[in-house]
């Protein structure tokens, strides 16, 4: 796809906007790596690695990982074999300075971003979600008791592992996540407006109607096309 030239792309969004479940379906369809930080951070800490166990006292405040700390760790992430057709990027950048580090590391291959999808949802739907949100600490698949419950409770319906809450989607910490993202996160929009890459889509709709709209607006990019 894209031409044979590799495809980055960048998931924008609030926290609980549902990046990590349309990176994940876009994953499947595209057959390219979801490299998410979060999860990275997470995987970290249940092997209770330096990393892991340094990136939890920001995690469960709500706060940002230092840039130089998370820059070394997503672009040791990319440098992989699998992300040589591409990657579609979750919970990263996440402050000017991770994009522009991303935009140097990549331009130094001679690559750089395809699209910037952004998933809007409003504050209240965040919390909401958020609250609800249950993850397989086996195979990470993402539930919500409301609106995408799982057949049995408390259990996967892909692998029947357990399923757990994480300890950041308490409402107090959430609203710390938002406030950080307003303030760090939300000028990433203009810059990759700036770029002409972004695409805004609203969120606040079923979760195949989103990945359709996503799905779109990453042809036209992968065309070669003007995004807007
Ligand atoms: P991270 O794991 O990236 O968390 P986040 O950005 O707060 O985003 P979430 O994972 O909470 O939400 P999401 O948009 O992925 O939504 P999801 O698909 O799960 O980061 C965690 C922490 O790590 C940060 O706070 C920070 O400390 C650190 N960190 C990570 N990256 C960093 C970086 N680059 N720099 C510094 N620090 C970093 O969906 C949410 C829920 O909604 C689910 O239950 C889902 O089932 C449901 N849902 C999804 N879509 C829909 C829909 N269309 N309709 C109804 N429900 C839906
Ligand atoms: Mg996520
Ligand atoms: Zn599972």
């Amino acid at each position: 796809m894209n031409g044979g030239q590799p495809l980055y792309i960048v998931m924008l969004g609030a926290p609980g906007a549902g990046k990590g479940t349309q990176a994940r379906l876009l994953s499947e369809a595209l057959n390219l790596p979801q490299v998410s930080s979060g999860d990275i951070f997470r995987e970290n800490l249940k092997n209770q690695t330096p990393l892991g166990l340094l990136a939890k006292q920001y995690m469960d405040a709500g706060g940002l990982v230092p840039d130089d700390i998370t820059i070394d760790m997503v672009m040791e992430r990319l440098g992989r074999p699998d992300c040589a057709d591409g990657a579609i990027l979750d919970g990263f950048p996440r402050t000017l300075a991770q994009a522009d580090a991303l935009d140097q590391a990549l331009a130094r291959q001679g690559r750089c971003i395809g699209v910037a999808p952004l998933l809007e949802v409003a504050d209240e739907a965040v919390i909401e979600r958020l609250a609800g949100r249950r993850i397989c600490r086996e195979c990470q698949a993402m539930y919500n008791i409301d609106s995408s419950p799982p057949r049995v409770e408390g259990r996967c319906d892909k692998c029947g592992g357990e399923l757990y809450r994480r300890a950041d989607d308490d409402p107090e910490t959430v609203r710390n996540r938002l406030f950080v993202y307003y303030k760090q996160t939300a000028p990433l929009i203009g810059y990759y407006y700036a770029h002409r890459l972004l695409v805004p889509l609203s969120g606040e709709r079923p979760i195949e109607a989103v990945q359709a709209d996503l799905q779109a607006a990453v042809a036209t990019a992968a065309a070669g096309g003007r995004v807007r």
